[in-house]
């Protein structure tokens, strides 16, 4: 078992607002998430025994929904959103200029465990482009210098 017993508890809470039990996989994974920081391979079989489904089943879910992460993450989560009024504004310079200043590419960790860098599309906030979320925290009309400064904050 590397599900906790709390978390086991708040799944089949979760398991017994819904008339199918897999309808409650979503909010299962966030819980899991929350525990877990990620979504590992022994993880995902054992919420696929929990769910009565397939552990590919439950990796298909992981693998669409970009809030799900399939692999460890670095303690803050820094996305760039790299959709087209963003690009417009720079937005892939940025994030060009953010792997330099990391030593990472966008989809991997710090070495040491602080950041995870990556970029995704539109979230919303187009007119005040470019812009990144740190974990669900959004700052916009960035430029390099702010971006770096953000990052430098993040312990
Ligand atoms: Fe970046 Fe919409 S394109 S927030």
């Amino acid at each position: 078992m590397v599900i906790s017993a709390e978390t086991r508890a708040a799944i089949d809470a979760q398991i017994q607002k819904y008339p199918q039990r897999r309808g409650a996989l979503l909010p299962a994974l966030h819980l899991v998430q929350k525990e877990k920081g990620w979504i590992a391979p022994e993880t995902a079989r054992e919420l696929a025994s929990i769910f009565e489904i397939q552990p590919i089943e439950v990796l298909e879910v992981v693998t669409f929904y970009n809030m799900f992460y399939d692999r460890p993450q670095g303690r803050h989560h820094v996305y760039v959103c790299t959709n087209l009024p963003c690009s417009l504004r720079g937005a892939r310079d940025l994030v060009h200029a953010l792997e330099q200043h990391l030593g990472i590419e966008a989809g991997e960790t710090t070495k040491d465990g602080r950041i995870t860098l990556g970029h995704e599309e539109c979230l919303g906030a187009c007119a005040w482009a470019p812009m990144l979320r740190i974990g669900e925290t959004y700052h916009e009309n960035l430029d390099l210098e702010t971006a770096k400064r953000l990052l430098a904050e993040l312990k």
